[in-house]
């Protein structure tokens, strides 16, 4: 899928939620539930070596939903992301490495930042949608306010500390295409099997961002 196809299907969908699977094997229900309950993309973390695999039985077994590659942080984990199939690659820093490897691949690269050094750095290898982590703990929508005066031409995905009681606040800032978080889909729901809990946060989570802008 082209970037700006991508682009346009993030803010769509507005919030992202971030999955980490220790068991490959919880890939299939755990996405599943998502998908049923309206999401078309969600972001798999390299955070466990169930990372790729847990990609690859997605892209099998659901193959309309978009899977992104999250905390990346290395190319190896890269490389390993785009062969299981991911469509985008986030990570919660700026390595310039990183980035160029997947430009080369056409491959839509997400990198995380904070300060204005790391948003010229990105900006100078043409990337204009940055990750804004960790949100809450450095400044939140007061930041990102902030931001927008120099550097209109960014788009920010915030992550970290975003909840379904502060998630409209940052949806509403014109420069934030969406948001991504983790509370829809803890490594602790996952692991006690909470599929009703998953679904109506997930549901929840549509709902709140859905109601952008109206
Ligand atoms: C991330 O990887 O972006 C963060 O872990 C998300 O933060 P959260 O756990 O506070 O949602």
């Amino acid at each position: 899928m082209e970037a700006r196809e991508m682009l346009s299907r993030l803010e769509q969908q507005g919030i992202i939620p971030i999955v980490t699977l220790e068991d490959a094997q919880d890939a299939e229900w755990v996405c599943k539930i998502l998908h049923s309950a309206g999401m078309q993309i969600v972001e798999i973390t390299f955070r466990t070596q169930a990372a790729a695999q847990s990609i690859e039985i997605v892209k099998a077994h659901l193959p309309e939903l978009i899977v992104g590659a999250g905390t990346v942080l290395t190319q190896d984990q890269a490389s390993k992301a785009y062969q299981a199939g991911a469509s985008f690659l986030v990570s919660p820093g700026l390595d310039l490495n990183i980035v160029r490897w997947a430009q080369e691949r056409d491959l839509l690269v997400i990198p995380g930042v904070i300060t204005p050094t790391e948003i010229l750095s990105a900006l100078h290898q043409n990337i204009t949608l940055m990750k804004f982590f960790p949100a809450e703990s450095y400044g939140g929508i007061k930041a990102l306010s902030a931001l927008r005066g120099p550097f209109p031409q960014v788009k920010f995905l915030p992550t970290g500390g975003i909840n379904p009681q502060n998630a409209a606040d940052y949806l509403a800032l014109s420069n934030v295409i969406a948001v991504g978080g983790t509370w829809m889909v803890t490594p602790e729901l996952i692991r006690k099997r909470e599929q009703e809990v998953i679904s109506k946060l997930a549901c929840e989570a549509i709902r709140i961002a859905n109601q952008r802008g109206s």
